[in-house]
């Protein structure tokens, strides 16, 4: 694939959002799945060092899961040395509790997060997300009344969900459980939480940190006029075949390539990357927290933190046209949210 289309203007600063108990984070999000080994292999020096120079260039927030192979590890790695390199309290760590079906007594409950506290040497979590597979099983309730006791006794900073629909998101916070983000999908192909979540989000003062924004990195000018890619050897990581699967249930790649190629000339009205106008059209909602953006650290050719900047320069703004441009080619796609369901659906 060729390299990224040079950058043309000078760099913004990172912009950052707080959140409700107070944790400020980069509006842009290094996602650390791109380190579990599902997306080639990754040489945990190399990535750590490549931290480091996301971080300076203002890429601060990182997300990570216990279930990403050593992704908490390598940024326990980074973090030691966070006061060479950064001031204190200047990383913000998002983790994932994913946890199989079981009993959640505080025992257990506690034990997961103590874990990805020692992975990641840190006394506190920033951000702790929870996953439930089975909503039939409603022991995802127990699992977030001890989270939220664990919170009010300071280990953790943000509670929060990943994958949780609209329905559930209601429930839990009727327990009084107070829920500051849930990452969720969030793209121009997958519009779902416009339609059902970010309305009740709004109301509670519960931001969304989305991903697959940019389509595993199909979404971008790398794959413009490029023939339909197939099977493994073509979509080579995990999110390649994840987010493929997602553009052939929202409309195929024919219709896919009709939307890049629109959105590669609102990107030279702009003098921007498709990846650019893809990301800002998410950020755009003020719903949205952060973007997160898969990071193949220490991998040559994907480093993309420069280009990417350029989606958080607000010296350009997608104009109404613009909008409707990529409303035109999206209302010919199909619903996803009738398709799949509600977000996190696609898990379930
Ligand atoms: N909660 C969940 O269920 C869930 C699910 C999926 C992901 N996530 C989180 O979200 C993160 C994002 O992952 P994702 O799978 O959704 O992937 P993504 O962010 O949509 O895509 C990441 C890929 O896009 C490419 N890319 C980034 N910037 C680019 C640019 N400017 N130009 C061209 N290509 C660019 C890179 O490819 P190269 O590396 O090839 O350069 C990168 O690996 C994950 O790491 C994880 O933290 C969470």
């Amino acid at each position: 694939m060729d390299a990224s289309p040079p950058i043309i203007r000078k760099l913004p600063p990172m912009p950052q959002v707080r959140l409700k108990n107070g944790l400020v984070i980069s509006r842009l999000i290094n996602g650390m799945w791109q380190v579990s080994g599902a997306h080639g292999d990754i040489d945990p020096n190399k990535a750590v060092n490549a931290m480091h120079k996301y971080c300076e260039a203002g890429y601060t927030t990182f997300d990570m899961a216990d279930i990403y192979g050593p992704a908490e590890i390598i940024f326990g790695n980074f973090i030691k040395n966070r006061h060479s390199f950064h001031p204190k309290n200047s990383v913000q760590a998002f983790t994932k509790m994913v946890p199989s079906a079981g009993p959640m007594t505080r025992n257990v409950v506690e034990s997961a997060i103590t874990k990805s506290m020692l992975r990641m040497q840190v006394k506190q979590l920033d951000g702790l997300q929870f996953h439930w597979w089975d909503y039939k099983d409603k022991r995802y309730l127990d699992a977030l009344q001890h989270l939220s006791d664990l919170q009010r006794i300071g280990k953790i900073r943000e509670l929060s969900l990943t994958n949780f629909d609209t329905a559930r998101l209601e429930e839990i916070t009727s327990k009084g459980i107070e829920i500051s983000t849930n990452q969720v999908q969030y793209s121009i192909i997958d519009q779902r939480p416009s339609q059902r979540m970010s309305k009740f989000c709004r109301m509670n003062g519960i931001k969304l940190l989305t991903y697959g924004t940019l389509c595993g990195g199909l979404l971008t000018d790398d794959y413009l006029g490029q023939p339909e890619p197939r099977g493994r050897k073509d979509l080579y990581t995990a999110s390649l075949w994840k987010y493929k699967q997602m553009i052939d249930a929202w409309g195929g790649w024919k219709l896919f390539q009709e939307l890049l190629s629109t959105l590669r000339d609102i990107a030279d009205q702009h003098n921007v990357t498709i990846a650019n106008v893809a990301t800002r059209w998410v950020l755009d909602d003020p719903v949205v927290g952060g973007v997160i953006i898969g990071c193949r650290f220490g991998v040559l050719g994907a480093n993309h933190a420069v280009e990417n900047l350029q989606s958080v320069d607000y010296d350009w703004c997608l104009t109404e046209q613009n909008r409707s441009m990529i409303g035109k080619i999206t209302s010919r796609s199909n619903d996803l949210l009738k398709s799949i369901g509600d977000c996190g659906d696609e898990y379930r």
